[in-house]
C-alpha cells in the first residue's frame, strides 16, 4: 500500500474533491470521535448561546448595551485589533478556524446560568452565515432588529459620510440609491452594501432555512428605540434567561440625547456615543418616494412572511402596505 506525504496527499484531495476547500465547521463537542481528539484544554463552553446579527443601523449598538446590563448575559471580548465586531460567520475570518472564534469568548463563571453572545451585524444579509452558524451553533437563538428599510438606507449613508468614504462624499443619497447601470463602480458598489441588506424577507428567510422560526427572534427597531423596557422584557422570555432584569427601573429617557440610556448607580446617565443617534437633515422626500417603490415588493413579502409565523407587523411596515391600496 502506497501513500503521498501528507502535503502532497492534501493536494492530491482537493483536487479530487474541490468543494470541500470551503470549510464547515461543527462543534466538536457535538460528535464523540471528535470529543476524543479534541485537547483535554479545550471545551466547547466557548461558543455563544446567541447572536445578535443586524441588519447595520436598526439600534444593534442601543440592544448590546441593554443585553450586558443584564446580569446573566455575556458578550464576546471585543477584537483586540479592532475592537469591532467579531464578524466571524459572514467573511474570511471564518477560515482562522474555531479555536480562533472560541477565544473571544471567556469562560463563563456560572457555566449553566450565564448566557454568552455575539453580535455582528453584518451576519443578517450574508450568504454565508446562516448555513456556517447553524453547523457550529444550531441550537442558538438569532436575534435581528428591523426598521423602515429606507430609514436604514439613510442612516447606513450618513454613517459612511461621517466615516469620510470618499464616494458618499462626493455623491448626494438619491444619486446613490438612484444611480443606474451606466455609473461608476464604486457608485454601483456604496448603492449596492446601501440598499441590500433592506431586502429583509430574502435575508430571513436564509436563516430560515438553516434555523426553525422558534430560534428567530424579530424586534421592531422603532419600538426598540420609543420603548426598550417593553422590549428587553420580551428579549429576556425569548432567551428564558435568569433572573428576570427589571430594564423599567435601569434605563431612562435622556431628553437632550433623544434617546432611552442607562442609569448608573449615584443617578448618573450612560447613553451611546455621538456616533449612534446622529443628527442629520431628514430624506429629501424624492429619496423617500424613490425607495418605497424600491422596496416595495421586498415589504409585501416581509408582510406575508411575518404573517406566516405569527407575528404582528411593525408600524412602518402597515404605513407602507397602506400607500399600494
Ligand atoms: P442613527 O444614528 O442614524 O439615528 P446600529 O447600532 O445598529 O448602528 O444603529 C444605530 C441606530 O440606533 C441609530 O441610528 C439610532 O437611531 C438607533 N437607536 C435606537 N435606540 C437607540 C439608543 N437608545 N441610543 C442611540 N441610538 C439608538
Amino acid at each position: 500500500l502506497q501513500t503521498l506525504r501528507p502535503i502532497q496527499l492534501a493536494h492530491k484531495y482537493f483536487e479530487l474533491f474541490p468543494e470541500q476547500k470551503d470549510p464547515l465547521w461543527q462543534n466538536p463537542c457535538d460528535d464523540r470521535r471528535h470529543r476524543d481528539i479534541w485537547s483535554r484544554d479545550k471545551t466547547c463552553g466557548h461558543l455563544p448561546k446567541f447572536l445578535v446579527i443586524g441588519p447595520q443601523k436598526t439600534g444593534t449598538t442601543a440592544l448590546y448595551l441593554f443585553l450586558l446590563m443584564h446580569p446573566s448575559i455575556i458578550s464576546n471580548l471585543p477584537n483586540p485589533k479592532t475592537f469591532e465586531e467579531v464578524q466571524f460567520f459572514n467573511g474570511n475570518n471564518y477560515h482562522k478556524g474555531i479555536d480562533w472564534y472560541m477565544n473571544f469568548f471567556p469562560t463563563p463563571s456560572n457555566i449553566t446560568a450565564d448566557i454568552l453572545f455575539e453580535k455582528s451585524a453584518n451576519y443578517f444579509h450574508s450568504e454565508d452565515a446562516p448555513k456556517r452558524a447553524a453547523s457550529l451553533i444550531p441550537k442558538a437563538k438569532i436575534i435581528t432588529i428591523l426598521i423602515d428599510p429606507s430609514d436604514r438606507a439613510y442612516s447606513w449613508y450618513q454613517h459612511q459620510r461621517s466615516h469620510e468614504d470618499s464616494t458618499a462624499l462626493k455623491f448626494n443619497f438619491y444619486e446613490v440609491i438612484a444611480s443606474n447601470d451606466g455609473a461608476p463602480s464604486e457608485l454601483k458598489g456604496l448603492q449596492k452594501k446601501c440598499l441590500i441588506p433592506g431586502w429583509y424577507a430574502v435575508h430571513i428567510e436564509r436563516w430560515l432555512k438553516y434555523f426553525p422560526s422558534s430560534q428567530l427572534l424579530i424586534i421592531d427597531g422603532q419600538q426598540l428605540r420609543s420603548d426598550p423596557a417593553t422590549v428587553m422584557d420580551g428579549v429576556q422570555k425569548f432567551l428564558s434567561v435568569s433572573p428576570h432584569y427589571n430594564y423599567s427601573d435601569a434605563l431612562t429617557f435622556d431628553p437632550q440625547k433623544g434617546f432611552w440610556c442607562q442609569l448608573l448607580d449615584g443617578g448618573k446617565i450612560k447613553c451611546l456615543g455621538k456616533s449612534k443617534g446622529r443628527k442629520y437633515p431628514p430624506m429629501d422626500q424624492e429619496s423617500r418616494t424613490f425607495l418605497s417603490n424600491y422596496y416595495r415588493d421586498h415589504n409585501v413579502e416581509l408582510s406575508k412572511l411575518l404573517h406566516r409565523l405569527g407575528q404582528p407587523l411593525p408600524s412602518w411596515l402597515r404605513q407602507e402596505l397602506q400607500k399600494l391600496r
